[in-house]
């Protein structure tokens, strides 16, 4: 993290499937907040200077050998300290009460009743309902605490120490289904920890602009950009902070969609007024990719290419000091919070921020403290425009990975042309931004088709289109009847190389959305 934002909400990470949506929470409520690893030293929480700490929940049980490791001098400082689920069990715990499991549990939702509106419970209604998911339960309190709220079967539900300056939910206030949750969370920050609410786009950009100045001095900036809505608000970002000692950098591997390097060119430069270069390396990318069928040799190719023709245009350059990358908070957390969670890779992911380790280059990273609607909402301060800021994901690899088998040039002709027409369609319709992500994938299949009294044998296309919050889960969109109809028709009657369109209702899990 850089250290431009300390204060806010420091997060202990115990494993909980919310933590991320705990910092979401508090930070719409215009309050920065950041996630830490249990193990961290309390010291170092301390140089943050937080206002708050929030101890998260967990899947383990306070007793259990392998409970994570943290510094129990958190629990004894005098930063307020808001508890939830395993975090209250800690507490608990921790100052003498006890906690015990009787096998029930409560999952799901639950109601509550109020003993006292004060403090964390300010304005809470009795009964509230809430989001319970907890083996372990409060069977005794701390000495000198008190219980602000319990479920059925009497279960603790809320307890605070005397000056409610810990307190603890067992219950999840961050999830939606916990009614009132905001409010609960807002006592917290507002009430109890004196938070103050200036985590605002505004203050994000001006702080970043001066710090990138301070950073950059009258030295030179490289940012690579992919026509997408991180690396186009790092382009204006940068732009606006140091002018045209920062260079954009588009490479055009000839995977994009139909039309998009000249797309992402005119908005950059024409709209935004951003130094751009775009480098046409088409050639090269397919030269590499001939004849290689195999999904990850074929990520493993363009990725290796984006960095060779990184560097050698870097080179070409001359006299960059720095590498400006799109990194999101997600993936910070990802690589440092969650470190030692081991997880299948699936897929070698490729970025055009994935470059920098063997590059000679200092790094900046002005964007890796925020989650991707906080990117949008910069851009939309920062003046992009809406088709760039609502854009669908696209990966790295690009229509590489959407041609299944091998990639040629007139392969990635036929999908170019499909997908726009699918594009242009779900646009016309006022569908495309009810859509997480849409496109076409050529399925290396022939089917047999009629046209025209004439036998066809031609390619099979696949269209998805899915729903997400983060693309870590997707569902398939319901896509009415009509729209499908008229995808399909226009698709075989326009695009010269296919006959038959197939509509993809994987959800992710089990598929994946991309299909390579
Ligand atoms: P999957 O296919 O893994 O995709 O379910 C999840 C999300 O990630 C995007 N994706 C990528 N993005 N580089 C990227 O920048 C990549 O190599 C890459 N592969 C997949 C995908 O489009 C979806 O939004």
């Amino acid at each position: 993290m850089n250290n431009l934002y300390k204060n806010g909400v420091v997060i202990i990470d115990f494993g909980s499937q919310y933590t991320q949506l705990i910092a979401r929470r508090i930070r719409e409520q215009n309050v920065f907040s950041q996630i830490l690893h249990p193990e961290i030293p309390f010291s170092t929480i301390l140089d943050l200077k937080p206002d708050a700490i929030i101890l998260s929940g967990g899947p383990s049980s306070v007793y259990a050998n392998d409970a994570p490791n943290f510094d129990p001098a958190i629990l004894e400082c005098d930063i307020p300290i808001l508890g939830i689920c395993y975090g209250l069990h800690l507490l608990v715990h921790h100052n003498g009460g006890k906690v015990e499991s009787d096998g029930s549990g409560e999952y799901g939702f639950a109601e509550i009743t109020v003993d006292k509106k004060s403090g964390l419970l300010s304005g809470i209604s009795s009964p509230s309902k809430v989001w319970m998911s907890h083996g372990d339960q409060v069977i005794k309190i701390p000495k000198g605490w008190q219980i602000l709220a319990y479920s059925k079967n009497n279960i603790v539900a809320t307890i605070a120490n005397k000056d409610q300056s810990k307190v603890a939910t067992q219950f999840h206030p961050e999830v939606a289904h916990t009614s009132q949750g905001q409010i609960i969370l807002r006592n917290f920050l507002f009430e109890i920890a004196n938070c103050k609410p200036n985590w605002t786009t505004s203050n994000f950009i001006y702080k970043q602009i001066e710090s990138i100045k301070k950073q950059v001095g009258r030295k030179k900036v490289l940012v690579g950009v992919s026509g997408g809505v991180d690396s186009s608000v790092l382009a204006v970002l940068l732009h606006k902070a140091v002018g045209d000692q920062s260079t954009a950098v588009l490479i055009d591997h000839g995977l994009l969609r139909k039309d998009e390097a000249k797309s992402c060119f005119k908005s950059l430069s024409n709209v935004l007024g951003i130094n751009i270069q775009v480098y046409n390396e088409s050639e090269l990318f397919l030269s590499k990719l001939n004849n290689i069928k195999d999904p990850e040799e074929k990520r493993k190719i363009i990725g290796n290419q984006f960095i060779y023709s990184f560097e050698r245009i870097a080179n070409e350059m001359g006299n960059v000091d720095f590498l400006a990358q799109g990194t999101l908070y997600p993936d910070v957390i990802e690589s440092g919070v969650s470190k030692g969670r081991k997880a299948h890779v699936i897929k070698s992911h490729h970025n055009v921020g994935g470059l920098p380790e063997k590059m000679d280059f200092k790094l900046i990273e002005p964007l890796k403290s925020l989650f991707k609607d906080e990117v949008r909402n910069v851009g939309r301060e920062l003046g992009l425009p809406n088709s760039l800021i609502d854009r669908h994901p696209f990966p790295g690899p690009g229509l590489g990975v959407r041609i299944i088998g091998e990639v040629t040039k007139e392969r990635i002709e036929i999908l170019q042309k499909a997908d726009q027409i699918y594009l242009e369609i779900l646009h016309d319709e006022k569908l495309y931004n009810k859509i997480w992500q849409a496109f076409s994938v050529l399925i290396p299949v022939k089917t047999v088709g009629v046209m025209g009294d004439k036998r066809t044998y031609e390619n099979l296309l696949g269209i998805r289109a899915v729903t997400s919050i983060d693309g870590m889960t997707a569902d398939w969109y319901r896509m009415p009847h009509e729209t499908l109809n008229k995808i399909s028709n226009r698709i075989v009657n326009s695009v010269k190389g296919i006959n038959r369109v197939v509509y993809d209702i994987t959800s992710k899990p089990p598929g994946t959305i991309e299909w390579e």
